[in-house]
């Protein structure tokens, strides 16, 4: 399977060490909007540096990844889907709602192959606390991503991250919604500090609560003002039983005393690509995360960001009719929108 690249940094280097990894897929090659990194990734991993995702996909991927950061969405995705080469995309979808949605529509329409980076589903752990939530429906769910400003020069940028919500605790909230379900509101702040960061515009904290479809309620923490990766993660009470998730490992306490298992978090991101490699080739049908499925994160996560900016309630659209439809007002409980 020859794969192509649109994107040729941090995250492009690692699925180009991944993928090079499986004896089934070679590298076809890459193409980013500073050439030079295209050449450095190309060089090191093998294949082509390509000028343009034209090019690219006149090479004749069977799949192509598209690595950039959330602002830049959008145009590579369009020009891959309109060609019907299976995509994979990395989280945040987009930096925006209008973008994610209709990326999915187009993708949607064309029945594409997708996958997208939510690699924490392939922790073996997050299937055990599915297994331990199977008959204890979730009372309460506390999701956190507490860490550094990442060294990326976009990431501050509240038009080029989507802030720390979108762009980083989309994670916890895609474990959040696949362990207690569906946000049916969320109400956030943000702390209006951005922190010290040259250019800097995103909060440095946000605190935001969830309500769920279920009854159960929940809350989300998010903070880049460390200098290290202080916890990421999220805890889950249900009657009788307590689970604390984090991507190296998950404790277990209920009346038997406490456990901990502990977790792979390479393992998984080497599981999330050789998933998609496999249903591209008709060999698996184990991609957890498609592009439909991370839109209900993006809109969860843009609704927590947006409650945060507008200091209002947002409500999210739920149910069959919810797909592929952006949010819609509800009038009478008097929140906002999130379109
Ligand atoms: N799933 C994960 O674990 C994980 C880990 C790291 C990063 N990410 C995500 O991957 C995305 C990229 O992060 P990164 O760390 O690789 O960022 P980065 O800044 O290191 O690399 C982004 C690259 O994209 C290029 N680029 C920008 N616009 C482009 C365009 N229109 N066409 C082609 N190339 C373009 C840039 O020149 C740069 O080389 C982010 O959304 C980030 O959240 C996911």
């Amino acid at each position: 399977m020859r794969v192509g690249l649109v994107g040729a940094g941090g995250v492009a280097q690692r699925h180009a060490r991944v993928l090079t990894g499986f004896e089934d897929v070679e590298l076809l090659g890459v193409t980013d909007v500073a050439p030079q990194a295209a050449e450095a990734l190309a060089g090191t991993y093998g294949g082509r540096a390509f000028g343009d995702v034209a090019e690219l996909l006149a090479a004749g991927p069977d799949a192509v990844y598209v690595c950039v950061p959330p602002f830049a969405h959008g145009p590579a995705e369009e020009a891959v889907i309109a060609a019907g080469v299976p995509m994979f995309v990395e989280k945040p979808v987009a930096v925006d709602l209008e973008t994610a949605e209709r990326i999915a529509g187009l993708v949607e329409r064309r029945g594409l192959r997708t996958g997208v980076g939510h690699h924490w589903r392939y922790l073996h752990v997050v299937e055990e606390a599915r297994r331990l939530l199977a008959d204890r429906p979730v009372r309460m769910v506390n999701g956190a991503w507490l860490d550094k400003v990442p060294p990326v020069a976009w990431w501050a940028r509240r038009d080029r991250s989507g802030g720390p919500v979108v762009e980083q605790a989309a994670h916890v909230l895609d474990l959040v919604r696949l362990l207690a379900g569906e946000v049916t509101e969320v109400t956030a702040y943000g702390d209006g500090t951005p922190p010290p960061v040259d250019g800097a515009d995103i909060d440095s904290v946000t605190a935001a609560t969830l309500r769920f479809a279920s009854g159960a309620v929940g809350t989300l923490a998010a903070a880049c003002v460390l200098t290290w990766k202080h916890r990421a993660g999220l805890e889950i009470l249900a009657d009788g039983l307590a689970l604390s998730l984090a991507e190296d490992g998950l404790t277990i306490r209920d009346a038997d005393g406490e456990r901990h298992l502990p977790a792979d978090p390479d393992a998984a991101r080497v599981a999330v690509d050789r998933a998609f490699v496999d249903a591209v080739r008709g060999a698996g049908d184990d991609v957890r995360v498609p592009y439909a499925e991370a839109l209900r994160t993006q809109r969860l996560a843009l609704a927590v960001a947006e409650s945060a900016r507008t200091g209002r309630p947002v409500a999210l659209p739920t149910g069959p009719a919810a797909r592929l439809t952006a949010a819609v007002a509800d009038a009478d409980a008097g929140v906002s929108v999130d379109a």
